[in-house]
C-alpha cells in the first residue's frame, strides 16, 4: 500500500466497507455509525445545527457525512488518505435511499449538500472531500484556509494509523477551543490471528521490528491500548471519557460503557485467557493489568480544553 500511495496510486479496496452489503444493510450501518456519535458523545441534534465537522477516514460513503448535514451541520469535511474503491451507481442508490428516510427539513438540507439528478455531484461549500492526503497535509491546507471544526468524528481508522499522536496533533489544530473529538478505535487484531483459531492477544507476542513492518500503511491494526490512548489525551490536555466497545474473547459491550465490571461483563475464563499468554506477550505489553489487556475495542469521547496560549482569540462557541 505504501509503495502504491507513494507513486500516486490512492486507490485502495480498503474502506470499502459497503461493497458486501446490501442496501439496508448500509442504510443501517450509516444510521449507526451516526447514532453511536450522537449518544456517545451527549450530542443532540439541536447541537448540531450550525457546526463545522470533519469526518477522518470515511472510506467509501459519505453517509453518516449527510446524516450530520441533514441534522443541521453547516458543514462537514471528509478526510481519507486513500480512496476507497466504490460502485458509484450503488452509492448514489445508499445515498437516494437515504434521502427517502429523510424528513422535509432534513431533505431540503440534504439537497443543498448533494445533487443525485445525474450521478453524485457535492456542493463543496456545505460537503468536502479530500482524497489522497492524511490528515496532517490536510489540516495544513485548511488551517490556511481558515478553517475550524467543533466537531471530528472517525470510525475504524486512527487503529489504523501506526503512530497515531501526529494526526492527533494534526486534529488539535483544527479543533475549535472546547470543540469535540469521537473516535470510536478497535483494539483486536482484526481477527488476523483469532479468525484462525490463534488467542485473540496473539498480535501482542510479536516482536516490534517485525510488528511495525505489517502494520504500517497496510490496515492492519498499530496494537495500541487504552492505556496508549490516555496518555496522549492527556498529553494534549483534553478531558476525556472511554468507553469500552468490546472484551477479548466475549460479544461486543453494548452499551458501551465507562467501566466494564468483573462478573457482568467479563469471567475467569477470559482472566484465564489473558494469564495464558501473558509470558510470551511482548515486554511493553507483559506488565499490563488483566483490566487493560482485556479492552479490545473503545469509544473515545475527548474535549479539547476552552483556553490555551495557542488557542487565544477565538470567540468560537463551545460545542457542549
Ligand atoms: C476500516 S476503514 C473504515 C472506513 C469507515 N470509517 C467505516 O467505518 O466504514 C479505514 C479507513 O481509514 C482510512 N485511513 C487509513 N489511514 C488513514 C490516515 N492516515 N488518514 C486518513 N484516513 C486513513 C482508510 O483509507 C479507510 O478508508
Amino acid at each position: 500500500m505504501r509503495r502504491r500511495f507513494a507513486s500516486g496510486v490512492i486507490e485502495t479496496e480498503h474502506g470499502s466497507s459497503h461493497r458486501s452489503k446490501s442496501l439496508i444493510e448500509s442504510l443501517s450501518y450509516i444510521e449507526e455509525q451516526f447514532a453511536d456519535y450522537l449518544v456517545y458523545s451527549g450530542l443532540t441534534p439541536e447541537q448540531i445545527e450550525g457546526k463545522q465537522i470533519l469526518e477522518l477516514g470515511f472510506g467509501d460513503n459519505v453517509g453518516v457525512a449527510l446524516k450530520f448535514l441533514a441534522a443541521g451541520a453547516a458543514r462537514v469535511v471528509c478526510v481519507d488518505k486513500f480512496y476507497s474503491s466504490r460502485d458509484s451507481q450503488r452509492e448514489r442508490e445508499i445515498y437516494l435511499a437515504l434521502r427517502e428516510q429523510l424528513n422535509d427539513r432534513e431533505r431540503s438540507r440534504f439537497d443543498e449538500a448533494i445533487k443525485l439528478d445525474e450521478g453524485i455531484k457535492f456542493d463543496e461549500t456545505r460537503l468536502r472531500v479530500i482524497n489522497g492526503r492524511d490528515l496532517e497535509q490536510a489540516a495544513a491546507m485548511l488551517i490556511s484556509e481558515g478553517v475550524e471544526f467543533d466537531l471530528i468524528v472517525s470510525r475504524a481508522v486512527i487503529e489504523e494509523i501506526f503512530e497515531p499522536k501526529e494526526v492527533f496533533k494534526a486534529a488539535d489544530r483544527v479543533l475549535a477551543p472546547g470543540g469535540l473529538a469521537l473516535h470510536k478505535i478497535d483494539l483486536s487484531d482484526y481477527g488476523i490471528f483469532a479468525d484462525g483459531g490463534m488467542h485473540p492477544l496473539t498480535f501482542l507476542t510479536i516482536p516490534d521490528w517485525v510488528y511495525r513492518r505489517m502494520a504500517t500503511d497496510s490496515g492492519i491494526p498499530n496494537r495500541k491500548l487504552i492505556g496508549y490512548y490516555k496518555r496522549e489525551m492527556k498529553e494534549l490536555g483534553y478531558a476525556a471519557r472511554f468507553l469500552v466497545t468490546g472484551i477479548v474473547g466475549r460479544d461486543p459491550v453494548i452499551p458501551h460503557k465507562e467501566q466494564v465490571e468483573f462478573g457482568a461483563d467479563y469471567r475467569t475464563e477470559t482472566m484465564a485467557l489473558i494469564e495464558r499468554i501473558r509470558p510470551r506477550l511482548c515486554r511493553q505489553f507483559r506488565e499490563l493489568t488483566v483490566e487493560e489487556l482485556l479492552i479490545n475495542g473503545i469509544f473515545l469521547v475527548a474535549q479539547k480544553p476552552e483556553k490555551r496560549a495557542t488557542s487565544a482569540g477565538s470567540n468560537r462557541e463551545s460545542v457542549i
